[in-house]
Order: structure tokens, then C-alpha cells, then sequence
């Protein structure tokens, strides 16, 4: 499978929003990532459904949205209805993760699984087999435009290693300080889908940047 790339829409501009979706629509990226905060599971508040409505309205890709938010469970419909269709939730945010993934799927969406800086890939083997996807978060969740973490990379490895043992074909996003500069390392590592924020939307040639990024 060729690199996936979800520029996230953390890092567009606000003020132009249709013209940044535009952007994502004609490039080379293959999703849009959606970074929901409320406050509580990171410090910083994002933005919620009325954006997400307006960015899915002119979305002619997948929405992917990333729920850093505390009991998770409570919007998974209200994602499902915006069309969503890839959703992951955070490891660390939920107290009955199994339950989770699959009240996801049961809405049609595929079900992730995302992991803090902090937090040991070998903590996601129970679910392997149940989830479609897992993000490997490279910077503490909250804010865009921060500095990636490396020990990510060996941790996309152990992640992909454990997933071929048990003949799992999930896929493994990794987010946060991505950008040309360690794009390919990653995918050599394993990973599937890169999300990249600032790299994207902070370029001064966006669509450039996006094919440098998937290594076009
Ligand atoms: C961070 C978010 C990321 C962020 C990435 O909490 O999950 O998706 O927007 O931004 P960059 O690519 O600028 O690190
Ligand atoms: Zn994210």
C-alpha cells in the first residue's frame, strides 16, 4: 500500500476555510484530519461540529477525525451523522476501549485507536484484531506545530511487527511533527498514514508540499 497523507485542518486558515479544504481536495492528500479538543483530555480547546459540518460540506475526501476528548463514547453518532468515516479515540480516554471500537464500527466508520507519547504500543495488544487503525501520536497531544518525538519510529516498528504476528491488517497513522523531513523514515518504519499540520498548511507552496511529504 502507497503512504497516505491527512493534512490536518488544525493549521488551515480559519478565516478562508473553504479555500484551505479546496486545497486538501486537489493535492496529493488522501484524507482530512480532524483534530477535536475539549479542554480536558489535552489543554486546548479545538473546534467542534459546526466546522466539522462545514469542512465535510466541500470534503471530496475521507474525513478522519481524532478525538482527543474525554469519554468519547458520547459523540461517536453525532461524528457518524457529520460522515465521518475513519474515527479514533484515544487509548488513555477510555475505560472500556473494546466497547468503543465496536460501537464505531456498528455506525459504519472504521474504528482507531490512538496512543500518547507516554503510553507502550505492547498496551494495544489486546486489541489488534479489533481495531482498523492506530495513531502513534510523535508530539504530546494539544497543539499543532510542535517538535516530533523520535522515539516514535521504533515505536511504528514494534506496532507493525506485532500487527504481521498476528496477521492483523490494520493500518498505523503516526501524528504530530511530521513533515519532508521525516517522512520516509517513518514509512520505512511502517506506518501508512502520515498526518502533517504545520508542513502542509505553513508551506509557502502547500500543494508542493504535499507531494514532497508522500514523496511524489
Ligand atoms: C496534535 C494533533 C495533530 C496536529 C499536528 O494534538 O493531533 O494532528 O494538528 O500538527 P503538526 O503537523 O503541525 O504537528
Ligand atoms: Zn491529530
Amino acid at each position: 500500500m502507497s503512504l497516505l497523507l491527512a493534512p490536518s485542518m488544525l493549521s488551515a486558515n480559519f478565516g478562508e476555510l473553504d479555500k484551505s479544504v479546496e486545497l486538501v481536495n486537489e493535492g496529493a492528500a488522501d484524507w482530512f484530519h480532524l483534530d477535536i479538543m475539549d479542554g480536558l483530555f489535552v489543554p486546548n480547546i479545538s473546534y467542534g461540529f459546526p466546522v466539522v459540518k462545514a469542512i465535510a460540506k466541500r470534503a471530496r475526501k475521507p474525513l478522519d477525525a481524532h478525538l482527543m476528548i474525554v469519554d468519547p463514547d458520547r459523540y461517536i453518532d453525532t461524528f457518524a451523522a457529520c460522515g465521518v468515516e475513519y474515527l479514533s479515540v484515544h487509548y488513555e480516554a477510555c475505560n472500556h476501549l473494546h466497547r468503543t471500537i465496536y460501537h464505531i464500527k456498528d455506525k459504519g466508520m472504521k474504528a482507531g485507536v490512538a496512543i500518547n507519547p507516554h503510553t507502550p504500543v505492547d498496551n494495544l495488544k489486546e486489541v489488534l484484531s479489533d481495531a482498523d487503525f492506530f495513531l502513534i501520536m510523535s508530539v504530546n497531544p494539544g497543539f499543532g506545530g510542535q517538535s516530533f518525538i523520535p522515539n516514535a519510529v521504533s515505536k511504528v516498528k514494534r506496532l507493525r511487527q506485532m500487527l504481521q504476528e498476528c496477521g492483523s491488517g490494520a493500518l498505523i497513522e503516526v501524528d504530530g511533527g511530521v513533515g519532508v523531513q521525516n517522512a520516509a523514515q517513518l514509512c520505512a518504519a511502517g506506518a501508512d498514514i502520515l498526518v502533517a499540520g504545520s508542513a502542509v498548511f505553513g508551506a509557502a507552496d502547500p500543494l508542493d508540499a504535499m507531494r514532497r511529504i508522500k514523496g511524489e
